[in-house]
């Protein structure tokens, strides 16, 4: 990797590991030299980590902001074998960028989630479906952006759909993660954990089911209430904390349920619905995680 150090002399050494700077990593940067923070940008695409001993470890924290998870998830554990603490530490990154390994994480720890259940067949998956009942929502247990995400309606769709899948194949179309649809009001609730606070809430309101704001869902805001701060602080936590944001469903009964739990997340879309300074927050964060080294 090739330094590229903005600026000399302060205290501590932060690292951002990021390819691509969208206006999230542009606001990150900025954050940083507001305050004096000698930082380096390391592009995953220039990096080859050796295994046998490595170099001493030269930042203080290092921030991720990969897109892409698979960097995210080797770079994490490859860092904190330097001792170098990653925000978010890798059990975060490995946890929530699977679906099933966050479901899991969060029932574990008490969380109300929907009702979730895992097939490796599309016999096995026909006949979970049929038990939990229409409609449910396979998604795959990679991704993000609402993408490859069905919802299915009866019998016909389900068969198709997993026709379609085991033909497919691969190792994304052989997890089958189902789940109950859960009837929530025209939106979900998206927070942001960033360390032991959630610093916004927004709802994410769409005609459409999917409610991802890439995908149209429009952000407006939404109160920080105690039941939403107890569900995403209990949720970071259950996956190993540091930076995440938790999409929380309102079911029919006005319950709110964990639905997934992400690492590395945007945010200019939340900018449009709430004022909080969230790349500052983000930077004073990884601040005091580097000093408490
Ligand atoms: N079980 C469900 N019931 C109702 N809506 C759902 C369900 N699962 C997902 N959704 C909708 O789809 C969106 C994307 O699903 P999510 O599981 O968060 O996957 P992604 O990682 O693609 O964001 C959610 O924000 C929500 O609007
Ligand atoms: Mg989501």
């Amino acid at each position: 990797m090739t330094p590229d150090v903005r600026r000399a002399g302060s205290e501590v050494r932060i690292g951002v590991l990021c390819s691509r700077v969208r206006v999230e990593e542009k606001m990150l940067f900025a954050a940083l030299r507001d305050r004096g923070v000698a930082y380096e940008r390391l592009d995953p695409r220039g990096i080859a980590f050796k295994l046998d001993g490595g170099r001493p470890a030269a930042y203080d924290a290092v921030l991720v902001r990969c897109l892409s998870h698979s960097r995210a998830y080797y770079l994490t554990r490859w860092l904190e074998g330097l001792g170098v603490p990653t925000v978010s530490p890798h059990r975060t990154v490995a946890t929530c960028g699977d679906k099933l390994l966050t479901s899991a994480a969060l029932r574990e720890a008490g969380l109300p989630i929907p009702r979730t259940v895992v097939a490796f067949t599309p016999q096995a998956a026909l006949r979970a479906i049929e038990e939990l009942g229409y409609p449910v929502v396979l998604k795959p247990v990679f991704g993000s952006w609402g993408r490859l995400l069905a919802r299915v309606n009866d019998r016909d769709a389900a068969e198709a759909i997993l026709e379609h899948k085991a033909t497919l194949g691969g190792y994304v179309h052989s997890v089958f993660y189902i789940q109950e649809y859960v009837e929530k009001p025209g939106q979900d609730i998206r927070t942001m954990v960033v360390g032991e606070e959630v610093v916004y809430a927004i709802y994410r309101r769409s005609d459409h089911w999917i409610t991802n704001t890439a995908r149209g869902g429009e952000p407006l805001p939404c109160p920080i209430t105690p039941e939403i701060e107890h569900l995403s602080l209990a949720a970071a936590r259950a996956v190993g904390g540091g930076i995440v944001a938790v999409d929380l469903l309102e079911g029919a009964d006005g319950r709110l349920l964990v639905n997934e739990v992400n690492h590395t997340p945007e945010f200019h879309g939340a900018m449009r619905a709430t004022e909080v300074d969230i790349a500052g927050r983000i930077t004073e964060y990884v601040l005091r995680v580097a000093h408490s080294v």
